[in-house]
């Protein structure tokens, strides 16, 4: 089941992918109500491959003692070595997440989904068990040593804020509650861990660049214009962090071209030219690429790149004709290699190229070939629609109600995690 992209493109894509756009658009749109964040910052760097030795010994020996996978002959975790991507989602119950949306204060309601109703437990046993490779198993006790004194801060979209809030309750359950504090902006987000003087953050950003778009989001995707120029106002906020996490993707997909902005036209947004989403992603891209290179000190800062994390609207792509979307999915596809349609091979290689030609380093945490398998974990019908939960009628309209963009927490997120806990 490769990707249904046809030859030349568009031609399959056409009425059925406006329609699903159309859908996934309005699901972000009720979704991402508005993001959240203030600020606070601290940390430092190391490159990986060098950092990674050093602590191999110490900390890497005791977390990898933790993997249960007996008599495995494959690697200790290796960034260089190993594809992430290359692997299997294995069951095991006795697995249990490190947390649950009720113990875990921070998890949105958006994907509260135990909370909101969801009562089949097997998508949370999951364990992704590379091929070449021994991915260490999360151990928040050495997640905040790595943390101790500095930011780690999250930038771009609800999915983003998905992983960022993944990663803070991941690691809180640990902290006393004396010892830790939250402020949710509606840009930016701080949680603290006071002793570990560590700060885990995001900050709201989809586009990476600036559009009307940002902080008051433009529900209809026709009306949103991005200066695909322009970063400052955002990455002003962006300095001074030591770990650096971006991602942007699924907002450039509303299968419409995209009004793009540069220079200073003397006729504002008239002068605006509708692009392909690749073309204007590469031009956001790089002006996001000029930034870092221009500003950031990679012997103090650390820069990764989550990539995009596929979207399930279209039951086709992995057989099941008469589903509906990711509704009623309960076990991840098994075929080897699926890529959906979701998941845009050319946004993915517009990302590739724009890094490659970078001066300072960023490491990919490449999330798309693990979470494509995972139509049983997106929020689906547990979630909310405009704040409210959805009702029960709503339930019943899973076509137009169900989330298949963002992912239950504990989930999936958690294990993109995992891998940036791995890179640390
Ligand atoms: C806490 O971290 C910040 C950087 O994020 C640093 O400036 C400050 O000196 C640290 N404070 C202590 C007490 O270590
Ligand atoms: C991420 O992984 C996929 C498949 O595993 C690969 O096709 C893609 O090129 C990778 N992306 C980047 C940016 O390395
Ligand atoms: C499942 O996980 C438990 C606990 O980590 C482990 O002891 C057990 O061996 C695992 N079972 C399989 C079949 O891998
Ligand atoms: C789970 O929920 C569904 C519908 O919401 C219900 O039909 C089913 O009986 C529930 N199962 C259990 C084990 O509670
Ligand atoms: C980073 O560290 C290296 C080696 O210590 C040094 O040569 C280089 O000038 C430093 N780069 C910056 C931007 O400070
Ligand atoms: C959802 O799955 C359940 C259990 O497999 C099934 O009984 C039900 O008919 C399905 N609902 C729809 C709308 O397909």
């Amino acid at each position: 089941m490769g990707t249904m992209k046809a030859p030349r493109g568009k031609i399959p894509l056409s009425i059925i992918a406006v329609l699903f756009c159309v859908f996934a658009f309005m699901a972000l749109l009720y979704t991402e109500r508005l993001s959240f964040l203030s600020s606070g910052s601290i940390f430092k760097f190391r490159p990986c491959a060098a950092r990674y030795k050093m602590s191999k010994t110490d900390n890497k020996r005791s977390v990898n003692k933790q993997i249960d996978y007996a008599a495995d002959d494959r690697f200790e975790f290796d960034p260089e070595e190993c594809d992430i991507g290359h692997g299997k989602w294995v069951f095991n119950r006795s697995i249990k997440p490190l947390y649950s949306d009720r113990t875990c204060p921070y998890v949105d309601r958006q994907v509260s989904c135990v909370k909101n109703g969801r009562n089949d437990s097997d998508y949370r046993h999951w364990q992704w068990r590379p091929d070449d490779c021994m991915l260490p198993r999360f151990n928040p006790d050495i997640a905040l040593k790595k943390l101790q004194g500095k930011r780690l801060m999250f930038v771009g979209d609800s999915l983003q804020r998905g992983q960022w809030q993944s990663f803070v309750c991941l690691v809180e359950h640990i902290i006393p509650k004396s010892q830790k504090s939250m402020k949710r902006g509606r840009v930016h987000s701080v949680f603290r861990a006071k002793e570990y003087n560590a700060t885990i953050e995001f900050y709201w950003a989809p586009f990476l660049v600036e559009s009307n778009s940002d902080e008051r989001i433009v529900g209809d995707p026709k009306k949103r214009i991005l200066r695909v120029d322009s970063i400052a106002k955002h990455a002003k906020h962006w300095v001074d962090v030591d770990i650096l996490v971006f991602n942007t993707y699924v907002w450039w997909m509303s299968g419409l071209k995209i009004k793009s902005l540069w220079g200073s036209f003397a006729n504002g947004e008239e002068g605006s030219e509708e692009l392909e989403a690749p073309v204007s992603y590469r031009i956001g891209l790089k002006t996001w690429a000029n930034w870092v290179d221009s500003t950031i000190d990679p012997n103090t800062t650390r820069v990764f790149f989550t990539t995009m994390s596929p979207t399930h609207q279209r039951s086709e792509d992995w057989g099941n004709k008469n589903g509906i979307k990711c509704f009623n999915e309960t076990k991840p596809i098994l075929n080897k290699w699926h890529w959906g349609s979701g998941s845009d091979r050319r946004m993915m290689n517009v990302v590739a190229s724009v890094v490659e030609k970078m001066k300072v380093p960023v490491t990919f945490i490449n999330i798309t070939q693990l979470s494509e398998y995972r139509i049983d974990a997106h929020s689906s019908i547990y979630t909310e629609l405009q704040g409210q939960l959805l009702t029960d009628e709503q339930k019943a309209d899973p076509l137009h109600n169900a989330d298949c963009i963002h992912w239950c927490l504990p989930g999936v997120p958690d294990t993109w995690n995992q891998i940036l806990f791995a890179l640390l």
